[in-house]
């Protein structure tokens, strides 16, 4: 018999996203279940980006921009830099795929933190990658550990600040220092700055500002978090010229569809939104952290829109709080046994889980 399938398939499984939260409500039988598990947005889309959906909604039979020209014009004036360096995905997702396809060959090495987020690594295994894994230090990127580990066949080290799920960030210093250290022969170094609206610190930075001194690197940002376009699918890379010119060789046509485009530019051109969910996510996350703190919970500083809360008996407490109507991500399904991580809700949301944790 014929064996059509590539056999990297045999050690990559599906993504294992759960069931859709509509069905597990259902199952349930808890109309009113809060998911606190994917990390998403509080607040919901502007309202402005509901408009724009429903007014492209009658065009829907028309293929979308392929280049998705006037978001990515939105953009480079927002961040101030080239239309040419922008290239949208369909979700920050997508784009880690680009990025694989496009420089990847089978036996390159991928430099990549671990735990992190998965995708990551699936990525790069499916392109034939050898995957180097940098073990964090407890909770934090250890950037000289992830230095050691590149070698003359690295083609890419991936890094996650806010890292998914420590909710730990790399500070300016030793990034820069990494990157120094790297710069005679750079490999691509991919920042994902999916979390980066949620984090205030002083030393956190901004991995647009390095673009120009350091070519190689790749800034991958999403409007699933801050912006509340999970269920859209829209994030983008931003890099030189000359990387997007290469990414978008190995780009679908028309990857990002009509809705997903017009709701991004809203959102985008909705600033008292995006700094309202900033503000929110940022008092509520403190909120949280007080009064987890409070109860003698032990978690790492968190920089996201998440906790990463050390619970010894995880999974009971995870089964509790869905009996409650609040799902929560079991640590164990990402690299972190006896750790529930907690995605930041309402107020609401975030009162009863404290009310449970408390029984
Ligand atoms: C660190 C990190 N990067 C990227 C993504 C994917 O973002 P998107 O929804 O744009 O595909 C996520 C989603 O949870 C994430 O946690």
């Amino acid at each position: 018999m014929r064996n059509v399938w590539r056999p990297i398939l045999d050690r990559v499984a599906p993504y294992e996203a759960g069931q859709p939260l509509e069905v597990l409500a259902r199952e349930l039988g808890l109309p009113n279940l809060v998911r606190l598990s994917a990390n998403e947005s509080p607040l919901g889309p502007s309202p402005h980006v509901v408009d724009a959906i429903r007014q492209e909604a009658p065009r829907v039979h028309l293929y979308p921009d392929g280049a998705s020209t006037a978001l990515r014009e939105g953009l480079a004036r927002r961040l101030g830099v080239g239309p040419e360096q922008l290239v949208v995905g369909n979700g920050a997702d997508e784009l880690l795929s680009l990025i694989a396809g496009a420089a990847l060959e089978p036996g390159d090495e991928v430099v990549v933190p671990l735990p992190s987020f998965e995708p990551y690594t699936t990525a790069a295994e499916l392109a034939g990658a050898v995957v180097q894994p940098s073990p964090l230090a407890k909770y934090e990127t250890d950037l000289d550990d992830v230095r050691r580990r590149v070698t003359g066949r690295t083609k890419v080290v991936i890094l996650c600040s806010p890292h998914n799920p420590a909710a730990t960030i790399i500070r300016r210093v030793p990034l820069l220092a990494l990157l120094d250290a790297l710069a005679s022969d750079p490999p691509l170094v991919v920042l994902d700055e999916a979390y980066r609206d949620f984090c205030d610190d002083p030393e956190y930075p901004d991995g647009l500002s390095l673009l120009a001194r350091y070519p190689r690197l790749i800034v991958l940002r999403t409007f699933s978090k801050i912006a509340g376009l999970a269920g859209l699918r829209v994030g983008y890379a931003i890099a030189t010229g000359e990387t997007i010119e290469r990414l978008n060789r190995v780009r679908a046509p028309f990857n990002v569809n009509r809705l997903g485009q017009v709701a991004a530019l809203a959102a985008l051109e909705d600033r008292d939104h995006w700094e309202r969910t900033r503000a929110f996510v940022i008092a509520e996350r403190a909120f949280l952290a007080r009064e987890l703190g409070r109860r003698g919970y032990a978690f790492p500083p968190s920089h996201a829109n998440f906790l990463l809360l050390h619970v010894p008996n995880a999974a009971l407490v995870r089964e509790r709080l869905l009996r409650a109507g609040l799902l929560v991500r079991d640590g164990a399904a990402v690299g972190f046994p006896d750790h529930l991580r907690i995605s930041v809700g309402t107020r609401e949301a975030n009162q009863r889980l404290l009310a449970v944790l408390d029984l």
